[in-house]
């Protein structure tokens, strides 16, 4: 039996597991603060995820002005936004306190916090989940450093990796959940699968098929522009897999290098 079949037959079947099938992307919240309490209740149970070296931290806000302010446009009815860091400034301090010079791969050190933050990310994001509230992550904050670093104050080897919103989902929007690859095209026992034509072809009409089916790129009006060539697709084709092949496109490419901005953040890249 394929792991696909073994999925469909047992459905989600502990309050956790529910909690995890049914989170989706929140983009319209209701006008309901989010108290510190919740608030630090889904930070204690992020920073409960494993850790390699707690090479993560977080900087929150209620002000959007300083989001703005920082290069972030946040969806405009989110009261709370967070900003995960990799932080090897706390590390460093501990180091000097210990008599030890850092001197680590930086490289490696990113990935390794890379690692960190976004564990810590998914245990936030399903604690909030647990509590009613929804999410959205915020993916091109890195190229936000210099202004994120202005704006709250952030010191060098100190760098955003993602940008989020927090608050309780308005339920007018009733979001739908999106669907994703096929599990065996994306989850192999014992060695990789070499993906044929007819497997692509699977997991694009899985997600074709299941993003128009929600008139999501229509309802949204996203799209995004080819800039050097005539747009031929109208919204009613505008797939799932049309738009993540846009954006990973060499025409879409633009701004600085992420390495030139992690080098001008303190982080030794050769
Ligand atoms: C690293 C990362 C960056 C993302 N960046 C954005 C973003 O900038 N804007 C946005 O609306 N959604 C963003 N998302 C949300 C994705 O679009 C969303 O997770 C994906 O479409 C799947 O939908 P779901 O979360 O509802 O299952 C991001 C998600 C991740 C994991």
């Amino acid at each position: 039996m394929s792991l696909a079949n073994v999925m469909i037959s047992s459905p989600p079947s502990n309050i956790v597991l529910e909690t995890i099938h049914k989170r989706r992307s929140i983009r319209e919240y209701l006008d309901r603060p989010v108290s510190d309490e919740v608030l630090s209740q889904i930070l204690e149970a992020g920073f409960r995820a494993p850790f390699a070296a707690q090479l993560c931290s977080v900087i929150y806000t209620r002000s959007q002005d300083k989001m703005k302010a920082a290069g972030i446009g946040v969806y405009p009815t989110a009261p709370v936004h967070m900003i995960f860091f990799i932080d090897f400034c706390r590390l460093e301090k501990i180091m000097k306190h210990r008599g030890h010079e850092y001197g680590y791969d930086d490289m490696m050190a990113i990935w390794l916090g890379m690692q960190d933050v976004v564990l810590m990310i998914e245990n936030l994001t399903i604690a909030a989940e647990s509590l009613g509230l929804g999410s959205v992550l915020y993916g091109l904050t890195p190229l936000r450093a210099d202004s994120i670093a202005k704006v709250f104050n952030v010191p060098a080897r100190v760098f955003p990796v993602v940008g989020m919103s927090v608050g309780y989902p308005d339920p007018a929007e009733n979001t739908e959940i999106r669907p994703r690859f096929p599990l065996e095209m994306a989850a192999f026992e014992d060695e990789y699968r070499h993906h044929t034509d007819e497997d692509i072809k699977a997991c694009m009409i899985k997600m074709d098929e299941g993003y128009l089916a929600q008139g999501y790129y229509i309802k949204s009006r996203t799209k995004v522009d080819l800039v050097d060539k005539e747009d031929t697709i109208g919204f009613d084709r505008y797939s799932w897999s049309e738009h993540i092949s846009r954006k990973f496109r060499s025409a879409f490419r633009r701004g600085e290098p992420l390495i030139d901005i992690l080098r001008r953040h303190g982080f030794d890249l050769r």
